[in-house]
């Protein structure tokens, strides 16, 4: 009998696994995948919201001519019993592609949270999602941090994401108005 152990698996990040990495990893590389796009159209009950008041976190959405950028760990097997825990809330893994800044690329795994999971919030616009945004917190704390941390972790990743950043304007506007 012939069995074969993956000693190592390629995780890819495109949200608070860019900047929120709360476990080990053996080797970090910048990465893209094809065919998904970042979007701010997932529910969260139990860390930037509550059951009675979600909040808003990204999800990937399925588009053929889209690419994504986003941070790619090296990661042991044990590693997914404890993200699979922290991202339980609508999330499964899926198989994909990444390719890396000097043109190689490897088979890994990246958590989408699909539409139809119970979570699922959909599209709005930058504006409504920016004040849902605003007004949400949950256990993991207020919903604008996650927005504001991803937008500074993507800005130093060199990735130009309209969506996220257009959300992030809608917001600051929003707090210098408040004040
Ligand atoms: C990520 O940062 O890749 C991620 C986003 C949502 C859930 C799980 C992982």
């Amino acid at each position: 009998m012939t069995e074969t152990t993956a000693t190592s698996i390629w995780l890819f990040g495109y949200g608070s696994l860019i900047y929120k990495v709360d476990f080990p990893f053996l080797e970090r590389r910048r990465a893209r995948i094809h065919g998904w796009v970042r979007r701010f159209w997932q529910g969260s009950h139990d860390h930037r919201g509550t059951p009675e008041a979600p909040g808003r976190v990204v999800t990937l959405i399925a588009d053929p001519d889209a690419v994504c950028t986003g941070m790619a760990y090296r990661v042991t097997p044990d590693v997914f019993a404890h993200l699979d825990h922290r991202e339980k809330n609508g999330y499964t893994r899926e198989a994909s592609e990444f390719f890396f800044d000097d043109g190689s690329h490897t088979q890994g795994v990246v958590y989408v949270a699909n539409p139809g999971n119970e979570a699922y919030l959909g599209p709005a616009g930058d504006d409504e999602i920016a004040r849902h945004i605003a007004r949400a917190r949950g256990p993991s704390g207020e919903n604008r941090d996650y927005l504001l941390a991803l937008a500074a972790a993507l800005r130093e990743l060199g990735s130009d994401d309209a969506h996220v950043f257009g959300i992030e304007r809608e917001l600051h506007g929003m707090l210098q108005a408040a004040t």
